[in-house]
């Protein structure tokens, strides 16, 4: 008697949970969808690229002049970034461009957290890997998207160029669905 109850309650639940685990990777790869917006926007990219110098501008185009991270993404001996991006954006009379972007911790992404060239689904497995994110672990990789202040940079860019997508607020509460889910990645 207890065991066919036992199997009825699994024969009833299981349909149910079969429904259940697609629709939590359905709504984790959904949420990481959205992120992407704010991942590939050429905020983001500009700074995290696939070479040794950042990108600038919406067609992310080479940083003039060129200015390499060097050993630890704050610029080469006799360039570094500090000496034209101060600790927050300041604006400029120029014809092309109307400020200098800003913030205290003004560098360049290091190469294992490159995004140029890279499809979402293969920042969305380095973004994972403690490996290439700076042995962060999901709930260190979350607080870094949700609260760190040169993430947030990203939102109030300075004069003449356009915020990323949303806010930071939307943007981690949309890393908090994705992690919350399951953290899946698209293919
Ligand atoms: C001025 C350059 C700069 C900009 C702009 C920038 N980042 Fe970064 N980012 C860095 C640096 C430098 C690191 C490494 C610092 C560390 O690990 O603490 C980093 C690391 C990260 C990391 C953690 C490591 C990983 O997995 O890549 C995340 C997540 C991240 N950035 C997200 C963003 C997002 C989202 C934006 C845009 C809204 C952005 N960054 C814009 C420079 C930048
Ligand atoms: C000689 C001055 C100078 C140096 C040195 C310099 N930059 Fe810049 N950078 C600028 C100026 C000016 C802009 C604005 C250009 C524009 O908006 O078209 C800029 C723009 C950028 C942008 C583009 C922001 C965006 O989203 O459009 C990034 C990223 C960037 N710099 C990163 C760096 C990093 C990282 C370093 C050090 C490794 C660095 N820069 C060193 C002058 C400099």
């Amino acid at each position: 008697m207890r065991i066919w109850l036992a199997l009825a309650i699994a024969l009833l639940l299981a349909p149910t949970m079969a429904r259940a685990a697609p629709s939590a990777q359905a709504r984790s790869l959904a949420a990481f969808a959205q992120m992407g917006q704010v991942l590939q926007s050429p905020r983001c990219l500009n700074c995290h690229p696939a070479g040794s110098s950042p990108t600038q501008g919406e067609a992310m185009l080479a940083h003039l002049p060129a200015a390499p991270g060097g050993a630890d993404g704050h610029g080469i001996p006799g360039l570094p970034c500090a000496a034209c991006h101060q600790a927050a954006n300041t604006p400029v009379s120029g014809e092309r461009i109307r400020s200098v972007p800003g913030n205290p911790k003004w560098a360049l992404a290091p190469p294992q957290m490159a995004w140029q060239g890279k499809t979402l689904g293969q920042i969305c497995r380095q973004l994972k890997d403690p490996a290439r994110n700076g042995g962060r672990s999901l709930e260190a990789l979350w607080r870094h998207m949700a609260h760190d202040d040169l993430v947030g940079w990203g939102w109030s860019p300075g004069e003449g160029r356009r915020p990323a997508p949303g806010s930071q607020a939307v943007f981690g509460k949309l890393a908090r669905t994705w992690i919350d889910t399951g953290a899946a990645c698209p293919p």
